[in-house]
């Protein structure tokens, strides 16, 4: 196992946004790379962690501080916690960072709302601006935009190959993570990550 410091890697953005796709794609890279790896997804621990939960602010909070926590948990036992939630709020966004000292990497991925509309993969954004969902962020409820991100990716613009290239190479550079893109690890340890690959369906 590759040994790193530990850290938390916290996508935010509007829902649809890509925060999901992008965590995995770059929790896939760190894997082939021997690294451990967590991913904390915004949609899934409101199953769990954070069920119960609504999308009041309080609520929002609550769930963001309740990630923030379990990812600084992580993060400091050599994790690179991968945490995707839309946590509009930038105060609280600031109190996470706050736990974390110097381990804290936030990734704003940005689109805009027009072309969420459009894509509306979930087809919330249907409903949000029929007023059949209240209070759906970026319609009718407040998304403060980080203003010192240490990546924004634009997911209008970019593909995904190229905004998991500008992740990878931002770690890399502040040498959070080894820069070897070649794994120096044996068939048996390669055929486990291939395995654990295939169980989170990424291959
Ligand atoms: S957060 O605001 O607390 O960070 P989180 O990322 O956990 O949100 O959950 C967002 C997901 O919940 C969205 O991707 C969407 O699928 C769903 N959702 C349901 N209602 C809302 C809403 N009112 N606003 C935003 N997302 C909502």
């Amino acid at each position: 196992m590759t040994t790193t410091k530990g850290l938390t890697l916290w996508f935010t953005g509007l829902s649809g946004a890509g925060k999901t796709t992008l965590a995995k794609r770059v929790e896939k890279e760190l894997l082939m790379r021997d690294l451990k790896v967590e991913l904390l997804d915004g949609d899934v621990i409101r199953t769990n962690l954070s069920k119960g939960l609504g999308f009041s602010k309080e609520d929002r909070d609550t769930n963001i501080r309740r990630i923030g926590f379990v990812a600084n948990l992580l993060a400091r036992n050599e994790v690179v916690c991968l945490a995707a939630a839309i946590s509009p709020y930038a105060a609280i966004r600031r109190e996470v960072r706050a736990l974390h000292g110097d381990s804290f990497v936030e990734v704003f991925t940005e689109c805009s709302i027009e072309t969420l509309t459009e894509r509306d993969v979930k087809g919330l954004y249907k409903k949000a601006l029929a007023g059949e969902i209240k209070g759906f962020t970026g319609v009718d409820d407040p998304y403060e935009q980080p203003e010192n991100a240490e990546i924004t990716v634009n997911t209008e613009n970019e593909s995904i190959d190229e905004s998991t290239d500008t992740i990878l190479r931002y770690l890399e550079h502040r040498g959070l993570i080894p820069a070897s893109s070649a794994p120096d690890i044996s068939a048996d340890e390669e055929a486990k990550i291939v395995d654990k690959l295939k169980a989170q369906n990424f291959i």
